[in-house]
């Protein structure tokens, strides 16, 4: 499918000449795993035992009724250790980081899941972790910052740029190219320079081998359609690998449509024509861009999603059209949110209710013999404060207040 790390005319691996030899030991590093059958048994016995892996399927009988259309089933992804299938990589990685021999692992992190993920995998692995978040992410999400302290990190707020997640990207390259002996760079998701793309897939599609087999032995069949929500791209790289041979199965992407593609405070990147191809942060996408060349400021209420470019596969599958992509809103979102805690008692992560309010959308129109798998890439605990000022929860704000006077009183 590429040349070096080639999707289409997406990819690549744009990075200092310092680093190539990095990246290289990196990339034989991942060929020398793929090769050894044992690394693939270690890799699912540490999931099992750590990560609850198989994640089951859950059949969302009440969702189905409500809608009366497709039956609609879940794959839950959120019920992985650290609450998210962030795990499904940065486990891996650290087994890769065991191979190599290093000490140390870097990462950036947006929401904090990447970053509490692989400050998770230090603690068990015993490597030493600096995280990189920019300070605005830093100050909306300080309960993630306050885990990845206590998990022994070294939590770094970014005050470059817009100080948000690709200044945490700049900023972890830079770290890199100083300590490439001692550190590996463990990206959150599958985009940045070859081998990444790949590499996060490979640990990923984990859950769409398990979830093409869960459909069979569940529903005797394959799923019509498959939701995944896209920030990178990494859940839904892993989630559709078990299906890309399948033709018959739909693949949809769903991107965050912010407050509506037409304000252009958003993050879809490849189904709004605000964003072009370019190449930035060293691999080839589409990116939310100006004629220039500058990176414009995306917008979604989750935080995972609200990132600028797109993994290079997942826009070569844009342009072969095999995946569908579709945005929806920030209100879509917390509409569907709140009907799935309702009608299912699961609470989603608000960037996994963007492909929840796409496949809302779709299943009143299908046959009612017809199946979709929705994947619930994380719990939504972690948005607490967020959902708790959309749905504007008194009782909630009082909490804060009350909280506030508490610790003010106290100092
Ligand atoms: C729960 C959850 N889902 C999805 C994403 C988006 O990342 P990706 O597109 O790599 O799956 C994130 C990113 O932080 C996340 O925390």
């Amino acid at each position: 499918m590429h040349e070096r790390g080639y999707y289409g005319r997406f990819g690549g691996a744009y990075v200092p000449e310092i680093l190539v030899a990095t990246f290289d030991e990196l990339e034989a590093a991942f060929i020398a795993a793929k090769k050894d059958p044992s690394f693939w048994t270690e890799y699912s016995a540490l999931m099992s035992s750590y990560s609850c892996r198989p994640t089951p399927i859950t059949f969302a009988e009440n969702l189905t009724k409500h809608f009366g259309g497709a039956r609609i089933y879940i794959k839950r992804e959120d019920l992985n250790h650290t609450g998210a299938h962030k795990a499904n990589n940065v486990m891996g990685q650290g087994l890769l980081v065991k191979r190599m021999g290093k000490t140390r692992v870097i990462a950036e992190t947006g929401a904090g899941q990447h970053g509490v993920a692989t400050a998770t995998m230090a603690a068990k692995f015993g490597l030493e972790c600096t995280i990189y978040m920019g300070e605005v992410d830093v100050a909306r999400q300080r309960p993630n910052v306050f885990w990845m302290e206590r998990l022994g990190a070294t939590v770094v707020p970014v005050r470059e740029g817009t100080r948000t997640l690709k200044d945490a990207i700049n900023e972890a390259f830079r770290d890199w190219v100083g300590n490439m002996d001692t550190t590996h760079y463990v990206l959150g998701t599958a985009c940045g320079p070859h081998p990444y793309p790949e590499l996060v897939t490979y640990f990923q599609s984990i859950i769409g081998q398990e979830a093409r087999r869960q459909m069979l032995e569940i529903t005797g069949r394959l799923p019509d359609q498959v939701y995944a929500c896209v920030g990178g791209g990494s859940n839904a790289m892993g989630m559709f690998s078990g299906f890309f041979s399948d033709s018959e199965v739909g693949l949809v992407g769903v991107e965050a449509g912010g407050r509506g593609l037409e304000t252009h405070l958003h993050a879809a990147r490849l189904c709004s024509p605000d964003a072009s191809v370019g190449i930035a942060q060293g691999y080839k996408t589409f990116f939310l861009q100006n004629q220039d060349g500058q990176m414009n400021e995306t917008h979604s209420v989750a935080a995972g999603l609200d990132y600028v470019g797109v993994s290079p596969i997942l826009a070569h599958h844009h342009e072969t059209g095999r995946v569908r992509f579709e945005a929806t809103t920030d209100r879509e979102v917390v509409d569907a949110l709140a009907l799935t805690v309702r009608k299912e008692g699961i609470i989603p992560a608000l960037e996994s209710s963007h492909a929840f309010a796409q496949a809302f959308k779709e299943a009143p129109a299908l046959p009612r013999d017809a199946l979709i798998l929705i994947n619930q890439s994380g719990r939504g605990d972690k948005d607490i404060f967020t959902i708790a000022d959309a749905f504007d929860d008194p009782s909630w704000r009082q909490f804060i207040i009350d909280k506030a006077e508490a610790y003010r009183a106290g100092s």
